[in-house]
């Protein structure tokens, strides 16, 4: 099979990301397949460190081109808390909590940051990072999305969270989407 044939894997268990990840990547006509391998996650401070370990975790034991994705939310005032526990933060105490902890909270600004892994078997791994910049809305609105979507209001938007807005609209500003655009121009390109 040829490069040009593979399909390449994206590595989630969150569906969410994967249509997300998927409809952007159809504007490129790059299809991909989800599949939710089990790998290791490394605590670390940088999503840089996570995604590369992953991807090195999951690549080793894929024949072909993997995907991965590791995101956060960081708030300003909070130095940069929930970032790479962000999926813990969500678990344990949740959006309301999140806007909780911020209720005395100087500044409400705050940014998403992606970063996608890519790795092609045989040839060094390849991170692309995406991030958009906004604030913490001061209650919970839209049920669309996931995560943190109901509390995030990018300021590129037009004052909704990324929870009020269809997919179509988050993929327009979204981290991810900075993220999934840098790949798929590489992609193009390179593969
Ligand atoms: P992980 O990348 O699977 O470690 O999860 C990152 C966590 O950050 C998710 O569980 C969400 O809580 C949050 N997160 C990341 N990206 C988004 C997003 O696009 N919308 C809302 N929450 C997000």
């Amino acid at each position: 099979m040829s490069q040009l044939d593979e399909q390449v894997i994206f590595a989630t268990g969150n569906v969410h990301k994967y249509r997300e990840v998927s409809g952007l990547l159809s504007e490129y006509n790059i299809t991909i397949e989800q599949e939710d391998i089990k790998r290791l996650e490394i605590q670390s401070d940088s999503l840089e460190e996570i995604a590369m370990a992953s991807i090195k975790n999951v690549g080793g034991h894929h024949g072909s081109p993997v995907l991965v994705e590791d995101s956060g939310l960081f708030i300003d005032s909070l130095g940069g808390f929930p970032g790479p526990y962000s999926s813990y933060v969500y678990r344990t105490i949740g959006s309301i909590g999140i806007l909780q902890v911020m209720k005395e909270a100087d500044s409400r600004d705050a940014s998403f940051k992606s970063v996608l892994a890519y790795l092609n078997p045989g040839n060094e791994p390849l991170l692309f990072p995406g991030v958009v910049s906004g604030r913490i809305s001061t209650s919970l609105s839209g049920s669309r999305g996931f995560g943190f979507d109901p509390i995030f209001v990018p300021n590129e938007g037009d004052g909704r969270t990324f929870g009020e807005m269809t997919m179509q609209e988050k993929n327009r500003l979204s981290h991810r989407s900075k993220a999934v655009r840098r790949f798929a121009l590489w992609y193009l390109s390179n593969r």
